[in-house]
């Protein structure tokens, strides 16, 4: 269970303080897969980066299965964050490395009890046949695929997506989607989406908090029913939109 109670962050800069959170209260249950909405600049990064103290709050408190989080010392925030994994938009991966050295870069900083071993994790995102490939021969969705797969492979209990499909295009973006989904239920892991993209949200999360200037608006349920059509392919969506019959 992950607990944001209070939390306020401001950016100060030399011409001006900028509140990027005001007292945001948030709880996410184990095993849930929440999705976190707003426009650019609403705050949706900021928040994220709370949950596994990539950003401090200037007050407030964030507890991950009853642990405050801003309390801990280095080396045990360090023993939290381990088991915390993190995707992020532009998919932060080596280039000078190959797929199977990307994905086990995690398993190289930190020793984890019980991680996932390297073909069952490629194996999980579909990337099997690209294990000696380098970054730059893939694609945006096998990349985004193969920072999920690095994610993945510590086998984390909950892991943050910071707008994991805004850097692919409609078709790529069900792919990224399919594997995050089933992320989710296989390894029954907590999920936790930033995107301003409603379509991914509808069709991986099951509540959502709609974010606007540093505030939580609302917190919606998410109505699945017919989230199986919401992500279309993209000559069917260009149809839609452009032809007149
Ligand atoms: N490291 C930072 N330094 C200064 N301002 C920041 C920093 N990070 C975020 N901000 C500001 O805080 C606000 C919220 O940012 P962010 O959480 O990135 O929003 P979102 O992810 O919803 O686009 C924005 O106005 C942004 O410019
Ligand atoms: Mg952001």
């Amino acid at each position: 269970m992950i607990e944001l109670r209070d939390i306020t962050k401001t950016f100060s800069s030399r011409q001006e303080n900028l509140l990027a959170l005001n007292a945001v209260d948030l709880s996410i249950d184990t095993g849930e897969a929440f999705g976190v909405i707003g426009e650019s600049g609403a705050g949706k990064s900021t928040l994220l980066r709370m949950v596994n103290m990539l950003e401090r709050p200037d007050s407030g408190t964030v507890k991950v299965d009853q642990t405050d989080l801003t309390t801990l010392s280095k080396k045990e925030l360090r023993q939290e964050q381990k088991q915390i994994g993190m995707v992020f938009q532009q998919f932060n991966l080596l280039n000078n490395l190959t797929v199977a050295d990307n994905v086990k870069l995690p398993l190289t900083l930190h020793d984890y009890a019980d991680p996932l071993t390297l073909d069952d994790v490629l194996a999980f995102v579909g990337l099997s046949d690209k294990k000696h490939s380098y970054p730059q021969e893939l694609s945006g969705g096998q990349k985004q695929r193969v920072g999920i797969a690095r994610a993945l492979i510590t086998r984390p209990k909950l892991l943050l997506c910071d707008e994991p499909t805004s850097a692919l295009d409609q078709n790529t973006t069900e792919e990224v989607v399919a594997v995050l989904k089933k992320a989710h239920q296989e390894f029954k892991m907590t999920i936790v989406v930033v995107t301003h993209e409603l379509p991914v949200v509808k069709s991986l999360c099951n509540r959502a908090a709609l974010m606007e200037a540093g505030e939580i608006r609302q917190i919606v349920k998410i109505n699945r029913s017919s989230s199986e059509k919401t992500i279309k392919p993209y000559l069917d969506r260009a149809r839609e939109v452009l032809a007149d019959d």
